[in-house]
């Protein structure tokens, strides 16, 4: 059957940024059928020579533009007008048999007018298993708006049309992790607290917000990093083991482990990167956070006084996502043994590695760490796949595991919703160094 894939804010960061490079990337790899049409919608009064002339300003990475462009279409479309929605549906009705998708690269404030366009103008027909629509996070701006969203969606189309990306799932590791704690016995068996001292999750980026002002100064790193990516990584990584490896199940457990999630009020750092305020489209009084540092533990009998921190921020000394699992020293351990440590490494290389300790080589009884490194990227042939690229074919392919159900999305709003309610500061800071000496400070008072 023909595909069709239907882009709004196809002149967005998200399309230049991370779509055209992983539709380029399926492309090349030949997992699009020829016939295989990319509508990209937008305002302007352009034709597609035009907006490939803007998108090749706009795309840092090489592109086979000749190739992709035989699978583009460019639509102009009034986004509030519903004669635009009819005129787009006839042409797709043009085509006898369609898969039909729309993805909707754009801000949630849009998600609901887009929507009911797409509905009333009969593009998607509820309970249709070749119409789909796929939303990117966040998922509305806090708990009540995400709802409201939500209630608005399912009146117009069903759960299983729905599919709402949190980019992070479709990155390799991510994938991995309930690989790593329940293929290999060794961690399932200790991945509670009698052998787990602490957790980390972290996300360090060295970019600021670039030319997002418009959308990153309303967000914020609580809305933008931690309610959607750090809380997906965290519900991975302390779920209880689903009675299979089906999505609902996985999703259940995931669920059940973000509800026992709690952050203490009292260990929050939050920051701005000095010259935030300088930024195209930002309030000059601007109070939005663009670091993020949280303590929580887990409510849980598994995870029972196992610290979980949460550290995320732009403009910070390197790009770095990855899962830290500090494991306790053991009593009878040697006294000079250090912790055994598992780093599940999403981002910039993909791997696992593992800290032990083992008698240093030669005529010494001393003991070191080593590092056992296992690099996933270099296992495969050119580079992992983007995550992108993973959750377009999942779309194309109906498979809906890795995008994220509506319970996911609403307790973890209620997470930071209940956050939001607290008086927080939110410090300037210049350096990682700045934030990481207030971090020390404030975990020895
Ligand atoms: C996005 C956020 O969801 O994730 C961005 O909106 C952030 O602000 C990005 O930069 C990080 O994703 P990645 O894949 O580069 O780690």
């Amino acid at each position: 059957m023909k595909k069709i894939i239907t882009i709004f804010g196809s002149t967005g960061n998200l399309m230049y940024k991370k779509l055209i490079p992983a539709f380029d990337n399926l492309i090349k790899h030949n997992y699009l059928d020829s016939d295989t049409q990319i509508y990209v919608v937008a305002r302007k009064n352009w034709n597609l020579e035009e907006y490939i002339e803007d998108a090749k300003k706009q795309v840092t990475v090489p592109i086979e533009w000749d190739k992709l462009t035989t699978y583009l279409k460019y639509i102009e479309m009034d986004i509030t007008n519903l004669d635009d929605y009819y005129k787009l549906k006839d042409l797709i009705d043009n085509f006898k048999e369609v898969d039909r998708m729309f993805y909707l690269a754009v801000p949630p404030s849009l998600f609901p007018t887009i929507a009911k366009g797409i509905s009333t103008s009969g593009l998607i027909k509820k309970d249709d298993e070749n119409s789909r629509i796929v939303f990117e996070k966040p998922f509305g701006e806090d708990l009540k708006t995400a709802k409201k969203i939500n209630q608005e969606l399912w009146s117009y189309f069903s759960e299983n049309q729905i599919y709402r990306i949190d980019h992070y799932l479709g990155k390799e590791m991510i994938q991995n992790i309930l690989v790593v704690r329940f293929a290999n016995f060794v961690f399932e068996k200790n991945w509670d607290n009698s052998s787990i001292e602490s957790i980390v999750i972290l996300a360090k980026e060295t970019e600021g917000i670039m030319n997002r002002g418009n959308y990153y100064d309303k967000v914020g790193a609580l809305k933008d990093m931690v309610q959607s990516h750090l809380m997906q990584m965290a519900s991975l990584v302390t779920m209880e083991k689903p009675e299979t490896y089906n999505s609902n199940d996985i999703k259940n457990e995931k669920v059940k482990a973000i509800k026992s999630l709690k952050i203490d009020p009292n260990n929050i750092i939050l920051g701005q990167y000095k010259g935030y305020k300088n930024t195209k489209n930002v309030d000059p009084d601007s109070n939005t956070e663009t670091f993020v540092y949280l303590k929580a533990c887990l409510n849980n009998k598994r995870f029972k006084n196992v610290p979980i921190h949460f550290l995320t921020g732009k403009m910070l000394d390197e790009k770095r996502s990855e899962i830290i699992i500090n494991f306790k020293h053991s009593n009878s351990s040697y006294s000079s043994a250090q912790q055994n440590k598992l780093v599940i490494k999403v981002a910039p290389k993909e791997g696992v590695n593992f800290i032990l300790n083992v008698k240093e080589a030669g005529l010494t009884e001393s003991i070191i760490p080593v590092k056992l490194d296992y690099c996933h990227s270099c296992s495969f042939l050119g580079n992992t796949p983007e995550a992108y690229e993973k959750l377009l074919l999942d779309l194309f392919n109906k498979q809906n595991s890795l995008f994220t159900r509506w319970d996911e999305i609403e307790s973890s709003w209620k997470i930071i919703d209940e956050l939001k309610g607290h008086e927080l500061n939110v410090i300037t800071y210049e350096t990682y160094e700045d934030l990481k000496k207030i971090i020390i400070k404030q975990s020895e008072d």
